[in-house]
């Protein structure tokens, strides 16, 4: 692919050098027609049984983007008191909130039962505290309904730090300590009204996923009149767009998902809900990040372009040696790719590691070119901070009549004094 940006018309018509001038740089812009088209998408992988995907919203909890889940019809998962309080904001009722945290303090999980959030519990230990919760707000047994996440045994991710089934992780209660559970729920008067997964965070291939479905769905036989079963998100898109890397197999992975769920209809004697939840899917190709080139250096042999968009904006690349394509923009038009020569480019951190691409094959960046960084949408003002104290970036949306909406205004300086 030539161009991304080009190809998808993502600034619909603006210019982008205009928006860099007026709305400032590192600049987080959105495309509400992607966003809605792959949130739409998720809401399609399971057509046969009741079904409702879960946007998982830690990949991006901006109340605008939020927002559009709520008007696709997703439901969504929370991680944290902060992210409900965000989805309420959003408009979402409790019964769309599926509140799937690890290792909590008994008040996020009195936070929990008191707004009737459905919460899972991903060990025997929070299990235990939970029932301890409702005893304290003494709740009537038939109120004392939860979930629990299982480790299916099954991984898979980008990186070993985004891997969350199988033996190296700290998430899920392994398919072993199942008759616990059951001991648990007794001693509390719980009822296990769902199970739920989530093997790890961008795979291309479904395979993974669909083992770990396979063993879930063995799991939830042990169970007895389940109202839902959860089997998590992590469906990659393609961040080698440029050089033609495929889009995850919906369509196959699909048709793979259908025997699964049908072979376990029949044996089960009821139909649950099925659940699904997705991520970076929704929201990683509907958000770029627009920084400004200030510098161009020499280092030994490498040919350093320095930007503003440092490691406090975008922590992937340094954080998982992530890769993110980038394309540069010059007097508001994409430089072409035919001539290309290699360059690093960096952010503004004092720290040696922060670089955003490392020895890439760019077409040859000059000072005041913007940068374009592709596919930021997901885990990217989310994740980023404050570090070397610089200001949060703003971001708008290019709404799908082309106008532009400042969704977060940039953060002040003034704002990081008002904590001391
Ligand atoms: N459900 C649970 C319980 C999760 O922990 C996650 C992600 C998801 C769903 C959504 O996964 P997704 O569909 O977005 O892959 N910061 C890393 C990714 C960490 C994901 C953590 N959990 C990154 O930037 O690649």
């Amino acid at each position: 692919m030539d161009s991304f940006i080009d190809n998808v018309n993502f600034f619909e018509g603006n210019n982008p050098e205009k928006i860099a001038l007026e709305y400032g740089t590192p600049l987080y812009v959105y495309n509400e027609k992607i966003l809605r088209n792959r949130m739409y998408n998720v809401t399609q992988v399971i057509t046969k049984y009741p079904y409702t995907a879960n946007y998982s919203v830690k990949a991006n909890t901006n109340i605008h983007i939020l927002k559009l889940a709520l008007e696709e019809g997703l439901n969504c998962d929370a991680m944290s008191i902060g992210e409900i309080q965000l989805l309420f904001k959003a408009g979402f009722s409790a019964e769309r909130i599926f509140f799937v945290p690890n290792n909590v303090a008994p008040f996020e999980l009195i936070f929990a039962i008191k707004h009737k959030i459905m919460t899972s519990l991903d060990s025997l230990s929070q299990l235990e505290l939970f029932g301890e919760c409702c005893n304290k707000l003494k709740l009537a047994y038939e109120k004392r309904t939860c979930a629990v996440r299982i480790n299916p045994g099954v991984g898979a991710g980008h990186c070993e730090k985004v891997i969350t089934g199988g033996k190296n992780t700290k998430f899920g209660i392994a398919e072993q300590d199942v008759p616990q559970i059951f001991e648990i729920a007794n001693k509390y008067h719980l009822t296990i009204a769902g199970i739920n997964q989530h093997i790890g965070s961008l795979f291309m291939q479904p395979e993974p996923y669909l083992e770990a479905v396979t063993n879930i769905l063995r799991i939830a036989m042990l169970f007895k009149n389940l109202k839902f079963i959860d089997f998590g998100g992590g469906y990659g898109i393609p961040y080698h767009k440029l050089a033609n890397e495929k889009d995850f197999p919906m369509e196959d992975f699909k048709k793979k998902l259908e025997p699964l769920l049908d072979e376990f209809v029949s044996k089960y004697g009821s139909v649950p809900l099925f659940k699904s939840e997705p991520g970076r899917y929704c929201v990683a190709e509907g958000g770029i990040i627009l920084g400004r080139v200030h510098t161009i250096k020499q280092n030994a042999d490498i040919k350093y372009a320095g930007t503003d968009i440092g490691m406090n904006v975008l922590v992937r690349p340094s954080m998982y040696d992530s890769w993110h394509d980038i394309e540069i923009i010059r007097n508001g038009k994409i430089v072409d790719r035919d001539n290309l020569m290699e360059q690093t480019v960096v952010g503004n951190i004092c720290e040696s590691g922060d670089i955003l691409a490392k020895m890439r094959q760019l077409p040859q960046i000059q000072q005041d070119d913007l940068v374009c960084v592709l596919d930021a949408g997901a885990y990217g003002w989310s994740m980023s901070s404050t570090y070397n104290s610089r200001p949060r970036a703003a971001e708008i949306l290019i709404t799908k009549n082309g106008k532009i909406k400042v969704i977060r205004r940039r953060e002040t300086i003034k704002d990081l004094m008002k904590l001391f």
